[in-house]
């Protein structure tokens, strides 16, 4: 695992931005996506530039369970927002949490990410160590599944919503283990109330309880985190 300590998140999201333009010059087709904070930066810089997804496939890490695209809340609007209105891509995937039958949608998803095996996959990480919706305590062989968020994540995300009662209780995700398939891995993480995170994540046990820490086990991965997210690192 590499890490880069930047300055902020404008940094940040440079660094990233520049990887994946290197990345998209040796003909990578499709992209890992992530939602939150974390990637806003890097989202920004894609906007600003002049590079072309016409070509390209994009597959998202999660969605919450009962918010369709037309809520503000769901991660395909976030995503309309930050990037797709002004790049569009030749295809867009995101799990659909409004689908009647979510483990058959869950399937669906598999096969999604099977024939189009993702070359470049954006993360953040949540404040307890998880990436896309795979709580602490997910096996690393799951696949896309339907996620029980845990207490501390849908405080941390009501930041976003009017109440903490509208935080949707379940999510769906891509598994770690589809997460692990991606061939380049960057983690974006800004911010103190990530560095114990980060701190687990690479320089602790690999341990479901910590789900980042299986990144460890990854050969292309790369940690992007600024001085406060890096600060109890060793
Ligand atoms: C959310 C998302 C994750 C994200 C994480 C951190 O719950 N499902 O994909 O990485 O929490 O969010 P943020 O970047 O806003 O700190």
């Amino acid at each position: 695992m590499k890490v880069i300590t930047v300055k902020n998140a404008q940094e940040g999201g440079k660094i990233a931005f520049t990887l994946l333009k290197d990345k998209m010059a040796q003909g990578i087709e499709t992209l890992g996506l992530a939602t939150g904070s974390s990637p806003e930066t890097f989202y920004e810089e894609i906007r600003q530039s002049d590079l072309d997804f016409s070509q390209m496939t994009s597959i998202n890490l999660d969605e919450y369970v009962g918010l369709d695209e037309t809520n503000d809340q769901s991660y395909a609007y976030f995503m309309k927002q930050h990037l797709f209105e002004a790049k569009p891509f030749k295809k867009s995937y995101l799990p659909d949490g409004k689908a009647m039958d979510l483990e058959a949608a869950a399937k669906d998803y598999d096969r999604i990410i099977i024939e189009n095996p993702i070359d470049f996959q954006i993360l953040g990480i949540g404040r307890n160590g998880h990436i896309g919706f795979n709580e602490p305590g997910t096996p690393f062989d799951e696949t896309t599944h339907i996620v029980d968020l845990a207490p501390s994540t849908i405080e941390a995300n009501s930041r976003f919503f009017d109440s903490i009662e509208q935080v949707p209780k379940q999510a769906m995700s891509m598994g770690i283990a589809s997460i692990m398939s991606s061939k380049t891995i960057v983690l974006l993480a800004f911010g103190s109330e990530k560095a114990d995170a980060i701190k687990g994540m690479v320089d602790g046990p690999v341990t479901e309880d910590l789900p980042g820490s299986v990144l460890q086990n990854h050969n292309d991965v790369i940690v992007i985190a600024d001085e406060a997210a890096a600060s109890k690192l060793a």
